[in-house]
């Protein structure tokens, strides 16, 4: 177990101020005080059923009422909101068009060469209706999964909507992924359809997507693919298989802007969304309809506390599963406007995210804290230079944000008056599960304050019993929640081991085991200290260090490879690798570089490792286990502590300090 913490307490000790939110704020905000935060908790916790059934009726369309808020008479397995009928693209679109959202904007793209499209909810629908008609066109019906490797532009909203409305799951795959990795979420989740487009613009560059793509299709590795689908996008000349790949604007354009939602069993696969653990390669996270849809719905509107004229912008990609629920599904089903950002910050644009905000007014503002303690480096003067007045509420997401960064982002960018919601959730959760109600909570920066209403968190030991105040543990819910991941694609054991059976409470209860480590203060606050496992978390993007491994091993030169992570005042995390060398192999420079370049065309540039130590030996236990709290210490300097006495042989030691 890795017992590394990111968001060391001295740090944390630091600061011990409190921020309440504003009267202003709370008066105008939906849950407007704590105690009301409060007396929600305890009608979630009394009643759940009524709780949860009242929330889906009030806030979803149905095609038709479900019966059973929740069948968890099979657990891990659940079941939420059985016999109901539903489909979150008519939630997200067609529901708003009886009313005025019908005409506001629903999304406001801003490309990166400076292009610029915005769509109101009825041209966004006659959009997803004809894209959906054009999946159907070439095959594509309920169950077939299709993948989108995509750049960030409105035909990614665009897709996943109308796979959503046909009842075709998605798999995104981040578009900074590599054609290996592309390829193994192809055969994992058998897609029978890609959407991508001829390139996308990433900092100064274009990638090639469409390329990524045959590659990832060369021979016949994924033999379910039968169509592509381009998005024109860099107008760069790319080579289109006849038969197999289409354009987007030559097969969407002409279809009817009409595509009746298809009515989905509550529980009917919605998205898969790859991503890592601690073993073997990424896991397939099952998300379905109903469940996600409220938890997404729900969630955006407590803690974004959405008013009708807020401009909202999150700058997560679709790849991740931020993007799923809190630049698609949360924002559209609420019937609000959602800024999509083609672009990064980066030495030539430092301003490009100010820009943004003073461009399009945005209200409320969601990134993570990398990207702030990368401004911070850069210094206030940049943002300084832009109108960010329009701004009322921050968020952040993705990793523990240390408070110095809280106070900067809350003093420099919000001007000292926008409450800041830190968010804690994963992939697996669908939605945020613990995060201050902006109107409600008073803050402590670091922590993510509370659970949400009807989220049972605590902290525990490895029995699964709660731990006192201020002591560490695991991070873990306690009762279903309707956003829970519903298993791993194709895979039943690894979603129980991984989740549900990794600690083993005395009471032989199900509980949700997160992977974080966490402490709870006296007065209940969580303070979440990030991963127990082996995942990295390297600028908000969550790595396993094995899948860096394997890639390292299967070049010809290596022979065994460990993986760590090294606390970093930028990233968070950055990535160490220990490296043995097979015999005749030599260590130098070249290999160096050749291994950093093996793991990109491998996994995509995120995993590349930081740093690459070549050793003789991995320090190993006598049953052959590589001590990796020992290569942590050294990754980053620390004294070893701890035992050693089941090292194998201690001169590895010695030899890897010097
Ligand atoms: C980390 C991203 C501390 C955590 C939504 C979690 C956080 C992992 C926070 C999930 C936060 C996310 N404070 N840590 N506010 N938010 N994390 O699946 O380690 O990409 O387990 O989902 O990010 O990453 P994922």
């Amino acid at each position: 177990m890795n017992s590394d913490n990111s968001n060391s307490i001295e740090s944390v000790l630091q600061e011990q101020r409190v921020f309440s939110p504003s009267d202003d704020f709370a008066s105008k905000s939906r849950i407007s005080s704590f105690s009301r935060y409060l007396e929600m908790s305890e009608m979630a916790k009394s009643d759940p059923n009524k709780f949860w059934g009242d929330a889906a009726r009030e806030e979803l369309h149905w095609f038709k009422c479900f019966e059973k808020v929740l069948d968890w008479s099979n657990p891990p397995f659940a079941k939420w909101f059985d016999g109901g009928k539903t489909n979150i693209s008519f939630n997200c679109l067609d529901r708003h068009l009886s009313s005025s959202i019908a005409d506001k904007v629903a999304l406001i793209w801003e490309g990166e060469p400076g292009d610029q499209k915005k769509y109101t909810y009825k041209q966004l629908h006659k959009e997803v209706c004809k894209a959906a008609n054009a999946l159907k066109s070439i095959g594509i019906g309920k169950g077939d999964l299709v993948a989108l490797y995509m750049p960030m532009v409105p035909e990614a909203a665009i897709a996943m909507l109308a796979c959503a409305r046909i009842g075709a799951p998605h798999s995104v795959v981040f578009g900074g992924f590599s054609s290996e990795a592309l390829r193994d979420r192809l055969i994992n989740g058998e897609a029978k359809a890609i959407i991508t487009a001829d390139g996308g613009f990433r900092k100064d560059k274009v990638i090639p997507l469409k390329d990524a793509v045959d590659c990832a299709l060369e021979g016949d590795s994924c033999p379910n693919v039968e169509s592509v689908l381009v998005v024109q996008r860099t107008k760069k000349t790319i080579a289109m298989d006849k038969g197999r790949d289409y354009w987007w604007h030559e097969i969407v354009d002409s279809q009817s802007e009409e595509c009746l939602s298809e009515e989905m069993d509550s529980e009917d696969c919605l998205f898969v969304l790859y991503t890592s653990g601690s073993t073997g390669k990424p896991k397939g996270v099952v998300h379905t309809t109903a469940g996600y849809n409220l938890w997404s719905h729900l969630t955006f509107k407590w803690i974004f506390d959405i008013r009708e004229n807020d401009v909202y912008w999150c700058t997560a990609d679709v790849g991740w599963i931020t993007g799923h629920s809190y630049i698609v599904y949360g924002p559209l089903s609420n019937g609000a406007t959602t800024v999509m950002y083609e672009g990064v910050p980066r030495p030539s644009k430092p301003g490009a995210f100010w820009d943004v905000i003073q461009k399009h007014k945005i209200s409320i503002f969601y990134t993570a804290p990398t990207a702030i303690r990368a401004f911070m480096k850069t210094g206030k003067e940049i943002p300084d230079q832009y109108d960010l007045s329009s701004l009322r509420l921050l968020g952040t997401v993705g990793e523990p944000i240390n408070p110095e960064a809280w106070i900067w982002y809350r003093d420099v960018i919000g001007g000292g008056k926008c409450p800041i919601v830190d968010t804690w959730w994963q992939t697996e959760t669908g939605g945020v599960m613990i995060s201050p109600l902006p109107g409600a909570t008073p803050t402590k920066p670091g922590s993510a304050t509370f659970p949400l209403p009807g989220i049972e968190a605590d902290v525990v030991n490895s029995d699964g019993e709660s731990v006192p105040d201020n002591e560490g543990g695991y991070l873990v819910v306690k009762r279903p929640w309707p956003g829970m991941m519903r298993n791993v694609y194709g895979d039943e054991k690894r979603f129980r081991e991984s989740y549900w059976e990794y600690l083993k409470p005395t009471d032989n209860k199900y509980i949700y085991f997160a992977g974080d480590g966490a402490r709870r203060d006296e007065e209940g606050y969580f303070w979440v200290m990030g991963r127990v496992d082996d995942v990295i978390n390297v600028s908000g993007h969550r790595l396993g260090t094995m899948e860096i491994e394997s890639a390292l091993v299967s070049h010809e030169s290596v022979s065994e490879a460990a993986v760590v992570g090294r606390p970093d005042d930028l990233k968070g995390e950055s990535i160490v690798a220990f490296v043995t060398l097979k015999t005749g192999a030599e260590a130098n420079k070249n290999i160096d570089a050749q291994l950093k370049k093996h793991v990109v065309n491998e996994i995509g540039p995120i995993a590349k490792p930081d740093e690459i130590k070549f050793t003789d030996a991995l320090p190993k236990t006598r049953s052959g286990k590589i001590m990796r709290r020992i290569l942590r210490a050294l990754a980053s300097g620390d004294e070893i502590s701890g035992d050693t006495s089941t090292l194998e042989d201690r001169s590895v030691l010695d030899k890897l300090r010097n």
